[in-house]
């Protein structure tokens, strides 16, 4: 990856219609369950990231072939649930925390041996989470303490089991399920928050028999997908960006057309409503099994919030966006019960509490969240710490700060959303390349 920084400076108020690319959890979702299915499916909408296209170059190597009629669109010839061949290289999950433990829960039940490996933020993520409880399924991985490179040792018969996850996790909860496609008996699993639902709405969709309701899934071993056709909506954490940035430059109105609506993704437009913020839905709809529809963003003035509870797992991916709207917002911001934020990309809690304070603002940082007071940003120069999701932040502060903000090193931008530069000077950002 060519390492490149931005500067970030107020622009125009935003206008326009933005239409963000697709989103990611589906996208990996729809290749892996699309590999292993029988016949060949049509995959459109998806995510053309990096995270996306290094699921797909190691289902290549596992032998699956994918093609690329046009951008965004991906036709899968499935090779059935027992068709996937021994690869003879690593397995390069690049910056994907979601391609690295959903593979996990796949390929712990394969007669061969694989090996995972990913990036510098990845190579620090933790997996006994995943580890853990495939070992219990009758799986054997090493790990290097915890961390990739994951070996995976082929040839172990896996069983059902039950499982109450410790933390609300959709990645862990996925991993499992897919195991539990190649293991004898049931496998269960229960949250303790509901999370997002795409691998058990998708497995139904693929004809796999599955029971699930909010915090529970329920399947057995041993059946067959078969290959359906995969519409993928807009991504709500790339939307989120806009949101945000609509909601705190004067004058601004957006339209972000056709994003995915999943209750378990929108956490963020409850917090924002809850804040004081302007948005409305419109054209609610249908697509590809999932909820749709139009956000329209007006400017608004926000004030601070103690943030539910509830809504944190809803908005695991949107924390850094919400930080930067509880700068703007007049007031204090609260929030408790996100030390998840400090396992991603980056430690979200700290990479975005460190910026911050570079740019003036003041917030304190608390184990599992933050205290963020309201208040002018100035100029500076902030680090993304190889974290898409900061770098895009941070873009947005630039909006709102008296003067430049540089984010350093924004080369990771392209592991979710690709072209956000030109999509966002497009609608009023004053976002540039530097060397
Ligand atoms: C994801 C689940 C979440 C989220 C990630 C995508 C998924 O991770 O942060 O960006 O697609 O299942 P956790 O399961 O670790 O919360």
């Amino acid at each position: 990856m060519n390492r490149f920084d931005w500067n970030s400076r107020p622009g125009q108020p935003l206008h326009g219609s933005v239409r963000v690319p697709g989103d990611k959890s589906v996208s990996h979702r729809a290749l892996m369950l699309a590999a292993i299915a029988e016949g060949k499916s049509h995959i459109r909408g998806f995510l053309e990231g990096e995270d996306t296209r290094a699921t797909a170059a190691v289902l290549a190597q596992l032998g699956v072939r994918i093609e690329t009629p046009s951008a965004g669109e991906r036709v899968v010839h499935g090779v059935g649930l027992h068709g996937l061949r021994n690869a003879a290289q690593a397995l390069d999950c690049g910056n994907a925390g979601t391609g690295m433990r959903l593979l996990t829960g796949l390929l712990a039940g394969q007669t061969f041996d694989s090996t995972l490996v990913g990036d510098a933020s990845l190579s620090k993520r933790p997996m006994r989470r995943v580890t853990d409880p495939l070992t219990s399924m009758g799986a054997r991985i090493d790990t290097q303490e915890g961390l990739p490179p994951l070996h995976l040792h082929g040839g172990q018969p896996l069983h059902g089991i039950r499982y109450e996850l410790p933390v609300a996790s959709a990645q862990v909860k996925s991993a499992l399920l897919l195991a539990g496609l190649y293991a004898i008996g049931e496998t269960e699993i229960i949250e303790p928050h509901p999370t997002r639902d795409y691998t058990e709405r998708m497995l139904a969709a693929f004809g796999w028999p599955i029971a699930f309701s909010p915090g529970r899934a329920t399947l057995t071993g041993g059946h067959a997908l078969h290959a359906t056709d995969v519409d993928v909506p807009a991504d709500f954490s790339s939307a989120a960006f806009f949101l945000v940035a609509a909601s705190i430059v004067p004058g601004s109105v957006l339209r972000l057309p056709a994003v995915g609506l999943n209750p378990r993704r929108t956490g963020l437009l409850q917090a924002l409503r809850l804040m004081g913020a302007d948005i409305s839905i419109e054209r609610e709809r249908e697509a590809g099994g999932e909820p749709v529809g139009d956000l329209v963003v007006r400017h608004a003035p926000l004030h601070g919030i103690e943030l539910p509870l509830a809504l944190v797992p809803d908005m695991i991916d949107e924390f850094p966006a919400l930080f930067i709207a509880a700068t703007a917002a007049s007031g204090r911001t609260v929030i408790r019960g996100a030390a998840e934020l400090r396992v991603k990309e980056s430690d979200r809690i700290t990479t975005m509490a460190s910026g911050l304070r570079t740019l003036g603002a003041m917030i304190e940082e608390t184990p599992d969240g933050a205290i963020i007071h309201g208040g002018l940003l100035g100029s500076g120069s902030v680090e993304s710490h190889l974290d898409h999701r900061i770098a895009m932040s941070f873009a947005v502060a630039g909006l709102v700060a008296s003067g430049p903000v540089r984010i350093n090193d924004c080369s990771h931008v392209a592991t979710s959303f690709p072209g956000f530069l030109e999509l966002a000077n497009g609608c009023g950002f004053a976002l540039q390349n530097v060397d």
